[in-house]
């Protein structure tokens, strides 16, 4: 692509015409082989000089454009940003000889996303299936089936279909009577969702610090943040680790505390052989579209508690009585799933055992690929049996994760940096206490996720850019 888009000073109207017509890019860069890039000229520059009567056999050298923006390699992705304008849509990047060794382009594309649905199953047959019934809100067969398929999949007796997996939260919380004055325990390094419903529910979050190894909360400080007031714990099973669910039900049933799990990132998981979301009173999951299956939005509670179950259901649909229509004891919410939302689950967890798998090959092709470099991947437990949602590792100190992600978008691949710790954003920072944060802050620091995605074409072509931008992060 570079060499079609580099011209000579002595190249003709005609001739750049042509060039820029291959490269499909509106823009020449003007090189001349002593003194390096010289000029740029887009289609609009050449269009006008024939309007003005230049004729197509003049050197393009009297047309192009002298004071042109151009970038030096090594340049950030915000620096590199910083020169997009309504005028300027493609940006030459000059190494130190000032000769074009690569362009920046304001539509460049991601081409491999952190994650993104993969649709390739029953989901168009299933999603037409419940248009065509008629049934699209929120009510109908898929929705049965998915509450059931979905609990019966996490090993519990009942499922809540809802409307997002902030809405599981929030309502299990609801369910617990969880309410203002109470306290609820939860990671500093999540998802804000997490705190978010807390707050949603008037109870104050209390965070704690997590685990150096799993990066999940932490058993010991959170025994230690126990107050009177503290109601519940919310363990997030992040990046599809399995918290330590044997001490967290021990400390529950010492102090008397519900358990909600935020199994946002954990579909499938397994803690001593038994699946995330059936060790607490409820168990809360995501079907966003970055999410391991997916219903586009969408969430679910399982529990196995009928009373629970009874007490969501209610709640979800506007507190309304299950048994005289249009009465209500209680102020509910619309929460609730569709009918078309739930076809697409279906159809999702029909795969899911696929999917799961497909995401740990991409871990498992990061792994071999980057096996020389100073990075830790997540750790395996004998007795934890994580899931790979995106492939989640630390960078060892010779790196910089800020230039590491630039450098890896440029060359189109969506890294992400690891949640920020609530402890560390001005809006939650007044429910940190007194304990030390050292490890959610400096795995937050530390971590990227890189795209495990059951669509990505080729794993080949993506490990030879990461290698790339791993070799070249010093640049
Ligand atoms: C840990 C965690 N909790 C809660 C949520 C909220 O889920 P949703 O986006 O479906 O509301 C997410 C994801 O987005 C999450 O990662």
């Amino acid at each position: 692509m570079l060499e079609s888009m580099i011209c000579r000073p002595s190249n003709t109207l005609l001739e750049v015409m042509h060039e820029i017509n291959n490269n499909c890019r509106s823009v020449a860069f003007i090189e001349c082989p002593v003194n390096g890039l010289v000029g740029v000229v887009t289609d609009g520059d050449i269009r006008r000089a024939i309007l003005s009567g230049t004729p197509l056999t003049q050197q393009i050298s009297t047309v192009m454009n002298l004071n042109y923006v151009f970038a030096k390699s090594g340049a950030t992705l915000t620096e590199l940003v910083g020169y997009i304008t309504n005028d300027v849509k493609i940006v030459p990047i000059v190494n130190p000889e000032n000769f074009v060794v690569n362009f920046y382009s304001s539509d460049q594309s991601v081409s491999y996303p952190v994650s993104t649905p993969n649709l390739s199953g029953k989901e168009l047959t299933y999603l037409t299936d419940a248009f065509l019934s008629t049934w699209i809100s929120s009510q109908g067969e898929y929705l049965d089936q998915f509450e059931e398929r979905f609990a019966n999949y996490c090993e519990c007796a009942h499922g809540v279909a809802v409307s997002n997996g902030t809405a599981a939260l929030h309502l299990a919380l609801m369910a617990l009577d969880i309410k203002e004055g109470d306290e609820v325990l939860i990671p500093n390094l999540t998802f804000a969702a997490t705190a978010n419903a807390v707050i949603h529910a008037n109870a104050t979050p209390v965070i704690v610090d997590i685990e150096k190894e799993s990066w999940c909360i932490s058993p010991e400080a959170l025994e230690a943040a126990i107050t009177k007031r503290t109601k519940a714990i919310i363990p997030v099973h992040l990046y599809g680790q399995p918290c330590d669910m044997a001490k967290i039900m021990h400390i529950a049933k010492k102090y008397n505390l519900r358990v909600i799990e935020d199994c946002a990132e954990a579909h499938g998981a397994i803690y001593e052989g038994q699946k995330v979301g059936s060790f607490g009173d409820i168990g809360c999951f995501s079907f966003y579209g970055n999410k391991v299956i997916t219903t586009g939005e969408g969430g679910m509670c399982v529990t196995n508690s009928k009373e629970l179950s009874a007490r969501m259901i209610l709640l979800k649909n506007h507190g309304m009585s299950t048994k005289k229509k249009y009465w209500h004891d209680v102020v509910g919410y619309n929460y609730r799933m569709t009918n078309l939302q739930a076809a697409l689950g279906v159809a999702q967890l029909e795969r899911i055992d696929k999917i799961l798998q497909s995401r740990r090959r991409y871990e498992n092709d990061y792994r071999k690929v980057l096996a020389d470099e100073d990075i830790q991947f997540q750790k395996d437990y004998p007795e934890r049996k994580r899931i790979t949602w995106l492939a989640s590792l630390l960078l060892g100190s010779g790196h910089n994760r800020e230039k590491l992600i630039d450098k890896l978008r440029l060359l189109g691949v969506d890294a992400r940096p690891f949640f920020i710790p609530l402890s560390e954003m001005p809006l939650y920072k007044k429910y940190a206490q007194s304990q030390s944060y050292s490890n959610s802050i400096e795995i937050g620091r530390l971590g990227i996720n890189l795209p495990t995605n059951e669509s990505l074409k080729s794993s080949s072509e993506i490990q030879k850019i990461l290698k790339q931008a791993f070799n070249e992060r010093n640049d």
